[in-house]
C-alpha cells in the first residue's frame, strides 16, 4: 500500500528530492511540498518533479498559531498520512504536533541525542568527535528529542574537512532515510 506524505523544507532540497526519486520503492507518494519562504530552493525541485508545492511564508504571518493554521489550510487540499520534515528549520507548536501524533517524521544530522539543534554537523565537527552520524526520529514538543527510528554513523577521519562532513552526512541521509521511511509505513518500527 502507497502512504500519502508531505514534504516539508526551509532550503536547498536535496533531501526532498532524494525522497522523490525513491517514493516508488519506499511506498510512499509525495502529494505536496510545503516551503516556509519564497526562497526555498527545494520548490525549484519540485517544478522538475512535477509535485505540487506551497509557499507558507512564515514572514507573511503574525505568530506560529497563524503560520501553522496556514500550514494546515495547506495541508487540508491533500489527504496527508505522514507529514516528513527535510530540513524544516522551524520548530513545531505541540498543538500542531499533537494533530499529527506519531505522524511527523524528521531527520537530523548528527547522532542524537549529541549534537541536537541548527548546526548538527558543524558542532559534532568543532567538538572533535571521531563518530557522528545521521538520525530519523519521530517528532515530539521537544527539540530533536522524540523516539528514534533508525541511525547510521559516520566516522570523521583526521583529514575530514567540514565540507568533506556534510558531504559523507548528506550522503548517508540519502541512504537512510528512505529506508527509514519504508519502515515506519510498513509497520516495522
Ligand atoms: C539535512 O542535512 C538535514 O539533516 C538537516 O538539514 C539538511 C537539509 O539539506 N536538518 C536539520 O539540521 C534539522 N535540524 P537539504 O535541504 O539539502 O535536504
Amino acid at each position: 500500500m502507497v502512504s500519502n506524505i508531505a514534504v516539508f523544507a526551509s532550503g536547498g532540497g536535496s533531501n526532498f528530492e532524494n525522497l522523490a526519486l525513491k517514493s516508488a520503492e519506499s511506498g510512499f507518494d509525495i502529494k505536496v511540498l510545503i516551503a516556509d519562504s519564497p526562497d526555498v530552493f527545494a520548490v525549484k525541485r519540485a517544478e522538475k518533479l512535477n509535485i505540487p508545492s506551497i509557499i507558507v511564508d512564515r514572514s507573511a504571518y503574525a505568530d506560529k498559531q497563524k503560520f501553522e493554521t496556514g500550514i494546515r489550510e495547506a495541508l487540508s487540499d491533500f489527504d496527508i498520512e505522514y507529514i516528513v520534515l527535510a530540513g524544516f528549520m522551524r520548530i513545531l507548536s505541540a498543538e500542531f504536533i499533537n494533530a499529527y501524533k506519531d505522524r511527523i517524521i524528521n531527520l537530523h544530522p548528527s547522532l542524537l541525542p549529541s549534537f541536537k539543534g541548527k548546526n548538527g554537523i558543524e558542532d559534532a565537527y568543532n567538538y572533535g568527535v571521531k563518530v557522528t552520524g545521521v538520525t530519523v526520529h519521530y517528532v515530539d514538543a521537544g527539540i530533536d528529542t522524540g523516539k528514534i527510528i533508525a541511525q547510521t554513523a559516520v566516522i570523521i577521519e583526521e583529514d575530514d574537512t567540514l565540507l568533506s562532513l556534510e558531504d559523507k552526512i548528506h550522503q548517508t541521509e540519502y541512504e537512510l532515510y528512505p529506508e527509514a521511511l519504508k519502515k515506519v509505513l510498513d509497520g516495522r518500527v
